[in-house]
This record gives C-alpha cells, structure tokens and sequence, in this order.
C-alpha cells in the first residue's frame, strides 16, 4: 500500500452532474466521468443488488471510497424490507472536508441526507446499524494483504469496485478472485464495471460463472459472476 498522502484526490464533476474523484498519481477516476451515480446504480444496483433475492444480503465491497455504492444500497434498502449488512473495505479513507463537498446526498435524496454522513462517520472496524435495515463495518486494511478470516460469515453479493486493473494489478490477482469465491455464498453475485478477458478468466478459474452485460453509457460491457 503506498503512503496514505500519496492519494489525495481532487473532485471533479461528471456528466451527469455528480462528482467523482480524481488521483493525479494514478491518472485515474473513483468513477466513469460519463456519470457516476449513473454507473454506480447501473453497475452495483441494478446488476447486482437487484439480482439478489434474498431477504437478508450480505455485501463485501472493494473500495469504500466516496460511499457512493453504500449511499445508494441504502437508499435502494429503505424502500424494501431487505435487510443489508455491508461490509467495506478501504486503504484511503477520504478527508471530513472533502466528503462534505461530495453532490450525492443533495443529487439523490435530501430527506435522506443524514445517512450519508452516518456512513462516512460511522467507527471503523466496529459493526454499526445506520438505518433500521442497514447495518455497516467498514474495515481500514490494505485489500492486496487482506486476512479474510476477519469475514466470518459468507457474502451474497461482492461489489469489486477497485481502481482499473491496468492501475493497480495488485487488485485483480487470481489468488484475490479465488478467495473471494471461497467468500460467495451458494448462489452468490460479484460485479464489477471492469469487462476485461483477462479478469472475466481469473474469476471462471476461480469457480464462477460469469456473464458480459450491458455496461452503462459510455461503457459497452461488464461483468457479473455467479457461484453456481
Ligand atoms: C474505483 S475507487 C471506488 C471507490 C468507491 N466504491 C466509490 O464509489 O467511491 C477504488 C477505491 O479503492 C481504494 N483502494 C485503492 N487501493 C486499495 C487497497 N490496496 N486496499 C483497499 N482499498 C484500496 C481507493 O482508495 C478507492 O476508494
């Protein structure tokens, strides 16, 4: 894991009007600069989460970053009686004062707006009930030297939202995908924006189904894997 002030992103405005960040040592986005919020329910939401049918859904997700993928479960939750418990990890917390420019809460739900500070504000590595249907542990570990008996319990659903495999090839190892199908529950779902050949084989090696679906715009594919 590289020095925590070497990842000090700035915001940036997307297309569709949300914010994303952007790491200059890395050259590259939180989220597609075509639309964030738009990719994050295309990809996590709509792929993922609305594909579970399972009253209870367990959620490990790869990248906390902005919360954008926690904020929108639990908006998505709050109209259901699904309950979530959503485990994140994250090597680089954001700044309070950068977290507090973020357009989400304003751009998706204002009566709802609180939650997404809990989110941000709730302890790190302790279990922590945001909403009556949310529950959230985020975990501050580097993912590439993850101990992943700390995950006790198996997960439904995996949001593998990590920086672009060309960025961080750490990320994308066969032994991560082999050990987050160890992870995946019967009939577990991991998604991710990423489309590439290369990471579609590692999770085939791994056990999973997988299958190319429409991306969001800008973006022609990603991918969904299935244990089966
Ligand atoms: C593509 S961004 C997505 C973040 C988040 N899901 C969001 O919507 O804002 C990737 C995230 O992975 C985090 N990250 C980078 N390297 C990591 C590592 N070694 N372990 C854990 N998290 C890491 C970054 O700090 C960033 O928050």
């Amino acid at each position: 894991m590289a020095g925590e002030e070497s990842m000090k992103p700035i915001i940036e405005k997307t297309a569709d009007g949300s914010h994303t960040l952007f790491v200059s040592e890395l050259d590259e986005h939180y989220h597609s600069v075509n639309g964030a919020i738009q990719e994050s329910n295309h990809v996590f939401i709509e792929t993922g989460l609305k594909h579970c049918e399972k009253d209870t859904i367990s959620i490990f997700e790869v990248g906390f970053g902005t919360g954008l993928n926690a904020y929108l479960t639990l908006l998505e939750a709050k109209k259901s009686d699904k309950v979530i418990y959503y485990t994140s990890i994250e090597a680089y917390p954001l700044d309070k004062d950068l977290i507090r420019e973020l357009n989400y809460p304003h751009q998706l739900s204002a009566d709802s707006l609180s939650y997404f500070y809990r989110l941000h504000d709730a302890e790190w590595g302790a279990e922590v009930k945001i909403s009556d249907n949310f529950y959230l542990r985020k975990l501050h570990a580097d993912f590439v030297q993850f101990d992943f008996s700390q995950i006790t319990n198996q997960q439904d659903l995996i949001y593998f939202d990590a920086f672009a495999p060309d960025k961080q090839p750490d990320m994308w190892s066969q032994d991560i995908f082999n050990q987050l199908y160890k992870l995946s529950s019967a009939q577990g779902i991991l998604v991710t924006y990423c489309a590439k050949g290369v990471v579609r084989r590692m999770m085939q090696q791994a056990g999973y189904t997988t299958e190319r679906l429409p991306g969001p715009p800008g973006k022609r594919e990603m991918l969904r894997a299935t244990k089966r």
